[in-house]
């Protein structure tokens, strides 16, 4: 059965590890963080492995997670390659899912095989996270026989593999990808918020329509695609009506507006004539109002 060694003992370190365990097809060998008693308490909460009190003590895995946090991967890979414990053909893995496989390079001397595995879920509680964490798609980046090993524990912990092809900026682009799905809706919702609160619409109302709004298009998204999906005054060619919300919105949300504009009449693509998408783009690019 492989073996797993888990540093950094937070939230999605004691999730994974539990998963694994649980599993019945890894064990888990040795348990570091940088405080005792995170280790101590991820034991308890894995059911397994044993804490250990550096990481030179740790012993032989045949996958070791990085579990720390982002900005401390790098130095926690070149400390654990100083101490010269990772056994060579060990898979080293971290989860960041804004950095690549490169931030292990300390350790592909020792003849280590590293990668990244990023879930697409948040581990804000690691007892509900592990009950809820099935059929959460994992990406994964780095060296192909890392890669092989790690869509088997991905496996094993009820997630989906995916392979990200294209190296660092393969997971830069990915992680472009997740924050405007996720951050930026958030944004645009707010925006859309204030401007029904502009029109006077009671904040109850506001919600029921502008998030009633968004569920119903996301719908339309998964069903039809985004091009499909596409109503409204841009993919009808009405700059008339454009220039008018831009006359009523306030200068700090014209920036979005336009922008969002502007990447609407490219979605919108031959829907538009010729004509209509330079009215559109004349509109959109129009000196800024200042309020
Ligand atoms: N949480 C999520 O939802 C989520 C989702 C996807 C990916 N990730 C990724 O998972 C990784 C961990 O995130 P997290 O949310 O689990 O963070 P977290 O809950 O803050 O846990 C990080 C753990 O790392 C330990 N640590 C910090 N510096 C260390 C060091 N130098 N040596 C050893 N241990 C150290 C901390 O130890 P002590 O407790 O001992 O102080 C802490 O327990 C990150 O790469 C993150 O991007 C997280």
């Amino acid at each position: 059965m492989p073996s797993l060694n888990l540093i950094g003992a937070g939230r999605l370190g004691n999730s994974l590890a539990y998963l694994a365990h649980a599993s019945g097809q890894y064990q888990i060998a040795g348990i570091y963080s940088r405080s005792e008693a995170s280790s101590i308490a991820a034991r308890e909460f894995i059911g397994a492995g044993n804490v250990f009190e550096n990481l030179a003590q740790l012993p032989p895995a045949d996958l070791w997670l990085l579990a720390v946090p982002d900005g401390a991967i790098a130095t926690v890979a070149s400390q654990l390659a100083q101490a010269g414990v990772v056994n060579a053909g060990a898979i080293v893995f971290h989860a960041s899912g804004a950095l690549a496989a490169d931030q292990l390079a300390a350790l592909s001397p020792l003849g280590a095989q590293c990668a990244s595995l990023h879930p697409a879920f948040s581990f804000a509680d690691p007892a509900r996270a592990v009950a809820t964490f099935a059929g959460t798609l994992c990406a994964l980046e780095g060296d192909a026989a890392a890669c092989e090993a790690l869509a088997r524990l991905v496996h094993a912990i009820g997630g989906v593999p995916f392979q990200l092809q294209g190296g660092k900026d393969a997971k830069v682009a990915y992680h472009a990808a997740l924050s405007m799905a996720a951050n930026y809706l958030v944004t645009l919702s707010d925006l859309a918020l204030q401007t029904a609160n502009q029109a006077g619409i009671a904040p109850e109302i506001a919600n029921q329509l502008v998030l009633g709004l968004i569920r119903q298009t996301l719908v339309n998204v998964e069903q039809l695609g985004p091009a499909a999906a596409l109503t409204g005054p841009i993919v009808r060619g009405d700059a008339a009506t454009v220039a008018q919300h831009l006359a009523v919105l306030p200068s700090t949300h014209q920036a979005s507006y336009r922008a969002l504009g502007e990447a609407t009449v490219v979605l919108a693509g031959d829907r538009l004539s010729d004509a209509a998408r330079s009215a559109l783009l004349n509109t959109l690019q129009s000196e800024p109002r200042s309020t």
